[in-house]
This record gives structure tokens, C-alpha cells and sequence, in this order.
């Protein structure tokens, strides 16, 4: 299991995301009001950064900025259309006030 650093607790607000390009796809790391989360950023309608996206704390969603689909930012599920596939979801751990994400293998360079 590979951790990649994503920023500093402190450097993401309830409702804001960050978008990490270090792995073998772009990743949208969420901050919600229980914690952090992180998914796939591409959209499976059409490939648009869920990092852009509106987030809904109450329901814990991502709004795709370009038709609209709803993601579970939690579960990465569908939740509505035009996209019927989740996104991945990926653990999150918080080191020493850094937030860092886990992946199976990374291929950099
Ligand atoms: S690209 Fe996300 S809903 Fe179409």
C-alpha cells in the first residue's frame, strides 16, 4: 500500500475538495463534516473532475459541474443521472495533521 500526501488538515474546509494528480488516475479528496474522502475525480457520464463540483454536506454529495449526475462522496455511488456507474473510492488516513490517501500501487513518473 503506497500513501500519498494530499495537503494539511487545516488547508481544506468542510464542503471543499482538492484534486491529486499522483497516481495512476486523478483523485478528488473531500473534506465533509466528519472527516475526509476521497474518489475517483473523473465522472463515469463523461470523464469531468468531481473536484469541481458542488458538494451537498448534509447529504455528503458531489454535484458533476458539467450534467449534473450526484455522487455518494462516501460510497462513490451513483446516485444520479446521466452517470449509473460509482466512482472508486480510495482510504483516507490523517498523520500528524496531513492527510494522505492509499493506494494499491502508484506508478510515478
Ligand atoms: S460528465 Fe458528469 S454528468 Fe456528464
Amino acid at each position: 500500500m503506497t500513501k500519498i500526501k494530499v495537503c494539511k488538515v487545516t488547508e481544506l474546509a468542510p464542503g471543499a475538495a482538492i484534486r491529486i494528480a499522483a497516481g495512476p488516475e486523478p483523485i478528488a479528496v473531500f473534506r465533509l463534516n466528519d472527516g475526509f474522502y476521497a474518489i475517483s475525480d473523473a465522472c463515469t457520464h463523461a470523464q469531468t473532475s468531481l473536484a469541481a463540483g458542488d458538494v451537498d454536506l448534509e447529504d455528503c454529495t458531489v454535484e458533476c459541474p458539467y450534467h449534473g449526475a450526484l455522487f455518494d462522496i462516501r460510497s462513490g455511488r451513483a446516485m444520479g443521472a446521466p452517470a449509473s456507474r460509482p466512482v472508486r473510492t480510495y482510504p483516507v488516513k490523517i498523520i500528524d495533521g496531513e492527510v494522505f490517501i492509499e493506494m494499491e500501487s502508484v506508478d510515478i513518473g
